[in-house]
């Protein structure tokens, strides 16, 4: 009965979040990521949530630190009436730098897998969904990605086993919110 209850608890902890699969950005300071951002491109193992009218197909739009440690991410969203609305997600803040979670369609955790210069990936996992999203995220004004954010994005979206078919590229779509909508 022990060892049956230490393997559940094992299997459990793997299935919460693979290392190998989703590392986090070493020395991870939340300042670096504070502050504008926009959405470059988006995967996901079910292409379908990011897909028009799909629960991730967000446009990242800032975030804030808060005092507690916490994080107050904003994005637009079209909603059911294909209308761009404005919501955010309080991430709450781990043992782990670099790693909050927060509640959405079940439970999320998100990793800052990289942050550079100019750049972040984001890695969402909702354990409720069995789903991965991966966001590429880059500073406006720029609608491009500079090469080492291009490539720990590719790097990324392997890692997780996501093919390039399940994948939407935001620039050459109707950005939420667009001019005028
Ligand atoms: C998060 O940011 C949004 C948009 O700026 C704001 O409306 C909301 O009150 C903020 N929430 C918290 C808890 O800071």
């Amino acid at each position: 009965m022990k060892l049956l209850l230490l393997s559940l608890g094992l299997g459990l902890a793997c299935a919460l979040q693979d290392p190998e699969e989703v590392p986090v950005q070493p020395g991870f300071r939340p300042e670096e990521v504070e502050g504008p951002w926009q959405t470059l491109k988006l995967g996901a193992t079910d292409r379908s949530v990011i897909e028009e009218g799909g629960a991730y197909r967000c446009f990242m739009t800032s975030i804030r630190n808060l005092g507690n440690g916490n994080m107050n991410v904003t994005y637009f969203h079209r909603n059911e009436h294909g209308k761009c609305v404005e919501e955010f997600f309080i991430g709450e803040k781990t043992d782990t730098p670099g790693l909050y979670t927060f509640e959405y369609k079940g439970k999320n955790t998100l990793t800052f897998v990289a942050v550079g210069s100019d750049f972040t990936i984001m890695d969402f996992q909702n354990d409720n969904l069995d789903l991965a999203v991966v966001e590429l995220q880059v500073r406006p004004p720029s609608l491009s990605v500079s090469p080492p954010g291009q490539e720990a994005y590719s790097k990324h979206l392997s890692r997780r086993g996501i093919g390039s078919d399940n994948t939407e590229d935001l620039t050459v779509q109707a950005r939420c919110p667009s001019p005028g909508s």
